[in-house]
């Protein structure tokens, strides 16, 4: 017979083997770090002019970062706070290379979601967020999901649950009823709502005193901030039901969206969210706070299956949440829940096999121009990137076939680029 004392012995083992992995695929500082991009990335691949234009311009322009030289090769590499220094000063034939953002608007939320597990989810929203960075836009990466895999992969291993959605989530409800408490006593009417407590042990957690930006943790990447997620996170899912309790009028759904309302305007330019492969409270305040969902699902007939309830599920969790209680004091949440944008993204697909087509052509008939036209492909380059906790932005092209790096690459680009086209002609309706 076996209890929690040998469930919790097992998992110190695996704790010990899991800080030797991370020994084994990051720095020896056990830090992430961000390698260099060559010129003829930083030409072709990025800036996508040519590699003699953006030569000729180094040449003539001495002010311009140089990047470095190193011993073993003629080309240049480029820091990414280089290749930012570049877009902003360089112009080519009088064009901007500085990406598109709409005027006088806030930051475009998008959340990568499907309840199905292993669609790929993690592996879009950090590809997603590395192109996008690599595209000049800021990024804020936000991890609904306990399991931590975003986070790990963005070098984070060491989060305390108080900095995760769960701490927003309960800063928010200490907020929120201290705020409709204030509300009661000034109210003059005898309509007011009834008083609420919160009992000291989660007062006492200190959590209402944090402040915006203790959430948000920088990366290697110094265009991406994350707000991370840690194991001890899946206790949000224990701890809201009871927040619930202790405030029937808390709109627990809302508390992350108005946790990113309180960001400036132009902190950001693209907030991403990871999310979870379950239906719950991380979800669903992922799902009220995204501009736009991106759904990623593989190309099996089972997965299209699982993709199908999810959109079944998340129909009724949301037809729920719009008759949210009709003493809930006007606050910036709007009932109905509604998108800018709904997309699906095929992962895993493969070109050349039959199935995998025709459960593509089937995603198409169902869901019409709502499917992205450009499925991520399945290649090995994210295959070993999972192992090496990287995406194929990061990892260095001499370390792998040419060829498959450069595959995976355009794959991930495709969907970036239809990705971008979504979030800008969807920014403008929100
Ligand atoms: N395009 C791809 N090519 C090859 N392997 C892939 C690809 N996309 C994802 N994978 C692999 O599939 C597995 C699941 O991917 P991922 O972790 O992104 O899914 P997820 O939806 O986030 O999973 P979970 O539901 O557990 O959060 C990983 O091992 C990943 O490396
Ligand atoms: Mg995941």
């Amino acid at each position: 017979m076996y209890t929690h004392e040998d469930l919790a012995r097992l998992q110190s083992q695996s704790l010990k083997m899991q800080s030797w992995i991370r020994q084994q695929t990051f720095s020896p500082e056990n830090t992430k770090t961000l390698r260099r991009f060559s010129s003829w990335e930083v030409a072709e691949l990025i800036f996508r002019i040519n590699q003699s234009t953006f030569r000729g311009r180094l040449a003539a322009e001495p002010d311009l970062p140089g990047g470095e030289v190193e011993p073993d090769g003629r080309q240049r590499w480029f820091s990414l706070d280089e290749i930012n220094a570049l877009r902003r000063k360089m112009k080519i034939n009088r064009k901007s290379l500085m990406p598109p953002r709409p005027a006088g608007k806030r930051a475009f939320r998008a959340a990568v979601a499907n309840f199905k597990g292993g669609a790929g989810k993690s592996t879009v929203a950090l590809h997603l967020a590395h192109a996008a960075a690599l595209d000049g836009y800021r990024v804020l990466l936000v991890d609904f999901d306990p399991q931590a895999t975003l986070s790990h992969s963005m070098g984070l291993t060491d989060v305390a649950e108080d900095y995760t959605v769960w701490g927003i989530m309960a800063r928010d409800l200490i907020r929120e009823t201290d705020r409709m408490n204030a509300a009661t006593t000034g109210a003059a009417s005898g309509t007011a709502l009834p008083r609420r407590q919160i009992p000291a042990s989660i007062r006492d957690l200190g959590l209402g005193e944090l402040r915006h930006s203790d959430f948000i943790k920088p990366t290697a990447w110094s265009t991406i901030d994350i707000v991370p997620s840690c194991a001890n996170a899946a206790f949000v899912e224990f701890a809201s039901a009871q927040y619930r309790h202790l405030n029937p009028e808390w709109s627990f759904f809302a508390a992350v969206s108005r946790y990113l309302d309180g960001l400036g305007d132009d902190d950001y330019d693209l907030i991403l969210f990871d999310c979870p492969p379950a239906i719950g409270y991380q979800s669903m305040n992922a799902v009220f706070a995204a501009d736009m969902l991106y759904i990623p699902s593989g190309p099996g007939y089972w997965e299209y299956d699982s993709t199908t309830s999810f959109i079944g599920q998340l129909a009724e969790a949301l037809e729920d949440l719009s008759g949210f209680g009709p003493t809930f004091p006007a606050g910036k949440v709007t009932l109905p829940k509604a998108f800018a944008d709904i997309r699906f993204l095929m992962t895993r697909y493969e070109p050349g096999n039959d199935l995998h087509r025709a459960m593509f052509e089937a995603f198409r008939k169902v869901f019409g121009a709502h499917v992205a036209e450009h499925p991520i492909e399945m290649t090995r380059a994210v295959e070993q990137s999972g192992r090496f906790l990287s995406s194929v932005y990061e990892i260095d092209y001499r370390e792998m076939t040419r060829e498959t790096w450069r595959r995976a690459r355009a794959s991930f680009d495709r969907a970036y680029d239809e990705f971008k086209g979504s979030v800008i002609a969807a920014w403008d309706k929100i």
